[in-house]
């Protein structure tokens, strides 16, 4: 039996609708009719005429027929546009890497626009020697360059309680892959040369909220990367232009952006992000603190609320992309039942240690109504939960790390609909 949520859900989709979002994404139902006069025996207009030169596009971006391919937020969900978040557009994404230009973003106060010729890197605290780091000087270290997923630990969190949001943009689109280029944390303490009692982090950001986040030594020590590019560009002003911590497996909001400060100290901080917010309120009224790792999660980005299928059944390719947190992704399952069978789907492309995986299931589709899921395991064992586990567990209250199955429904017409079982 599905739990549709009526109308609770009829009335946010109608919210989005005034809003301009989802139509563009949901509107791609049915093949595409084009123009037939650039269609077969007829020669089209792009092969009878000259293309535009080189450099006229001196900043390249897709192709105007992809313009809906876009971030997009949900008005409703902020006070205001500059402590918000848009989602990454993962139904009309394939492999593991996020581009650029759509990466979601979430800010506190804004996107601060650093001069990189005025960016410091402050770095004090339980040091022998307190350091002030120019870009050039963290450019002129010794760099490594890792995929890593970023995942804010609110992703999902509007589903807690139920199915909510129409597509996996916003189920889930608090998640970016890419590569960053950076300086090993590590190599950055050992210049300034921690004191032997030195156990916890303060990381701050230059921006007008100064996000602020306490990490432990252990972890600085391990993977923590003091990043400038991703994909190879410098790092966009939205997400930390021009230098960034990246914390791998660990919830986005400890990646502190514009980072400006480190302070090295013995205990941690207990600032605003990991006492009020970031913490898990669970059903006796005791809150979860200091729960860093995001757990393997997956979802089916097509078909998908905003990726409906086109074609009435046969031959379907299902996608989709899992993390873990803890490590690789080691297998991946699929269900067309609501999660009475499951299959074994395939991993393509590399499978990075904390970073999106993306697989795919091949099937022929009898043109009935499917409950599609996926279902993650990663290298440790760990085995992504159901809802209803994760609310047994963890009670409803929370907003945080939420990894439940998610499921879709796919209708007869090839429309997918968020909907949950009980
Ligand atoms: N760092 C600063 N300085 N200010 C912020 O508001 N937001 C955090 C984190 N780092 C934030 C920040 C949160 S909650 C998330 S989810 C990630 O940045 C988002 O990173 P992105 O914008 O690159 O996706
Ligand atoms: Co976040």
């Amino acid at each position: 039996m599905t739990d549709r949520h009526a109308s609770r859900r009829d009335l946010l989709r109608a919210g989005l609708a005034t809003g301009g979002l989802l139509v563009a994404g949901a509107a791609g139902a049915g093949p595409q009719k084009g123009n037939p006069a650039n269609q077969p025996p007829n020669v089209p207009d792009w092969t009878r005429n000259l293309g535009e030169g080189v450099a006229v596009r001196s900043y390249g971006k897709p192709s105007e027929f992809e313009k809906d391919i876009i971030r997009r937020d949900v008005e409703w969900l902020t006070a205001s546009r500059e402590s918000s978040v848009s989602f990454t557009p993962l139904h009309a994404l394939d492999g593991p890497i996020t581009p650029n230009g759509l990466c979601f973003e979430r800010h506190h106060s804004g996107i601060a626009e650093v001069d990189p010729a005025d960016y410091r890197l402050i770095l004090h605290g339980l040091v022998d020697k307190p350091l002030i780091f120019t870009l050039d000087d963290i450019k002129r270290m010794p760099r490594v360059n890792r995929p890593y997923f970023c995942e804010c630990a609110a992703n999902s969190g509007m589903e807690w309680r139920g199915s909510q949001l129409n597509g996996c943009q916003y189920t889930h689109g608090m998640v970016h892959c890419v590569m960053y280029t950076g300086v090993p944390l590590k190599t950055l303490l050992n210049e300034a040369g921690i004191k032997a009692n030195a156990k916890w982090l303060l990381l701050e950001g230059g921006d007008s909220a100064a996000m602020t986040r306490s990490l432990p030594l252990a972890k600085a020590l391990d993977d923590v990367l003091i990043a400038y590019r991703m994909n190879g560009e410098m790092l966009y002003p939205e997400n930390g232009y021009p230098v960034r911590a990246v914390i791998p497996g660990w919830e986005a909001n400890m990646w502190v952006k514009w980072l400006r400060r480190i302070e090295v100290g013995d205990q941690p901080w207990h600032h605003r992000e990991e006492t009020s917010k970031y913490t898990d309120l669970l059903e006796n009224g005791k809150a979860r603190r200091f729960t860093y790792v995001m757990d393997a999660k997956s979802v089916i980005t097509s078909p998908s609320p905003q990726a409906p299928l086109n074609h009435k059944s046969g031959f379907t390719v299902l996608s989709g992309l899992a993390w873990s947190g803890r490590g690789k992704i080691g297998r991946v399952d699929v269900s067309l039942d609501g999660g009475r069978n499951w299959r074994t789907a395939r991993l393509d492309g590399p499978v990075w240690d904390k970073a999106l995986t993306r697989f795919y299931y091949e099937f022929d589709w009898d043109g009935r109504e499917l409950l599609l899921q996926s279902r993650a395991m990663d290298e440790t064992g760990y085995v992504q939960p159901s809802k209803a586990e994760l609310r047994k567990v963890r009670g409803v209250n929370s907003i945080y790390h939420n990894n439940g199955i998610q499921t879709w429904q796919l209708h007869k017409n090839g429309e997918v609909e968020n909907v949950e079982i009980s």
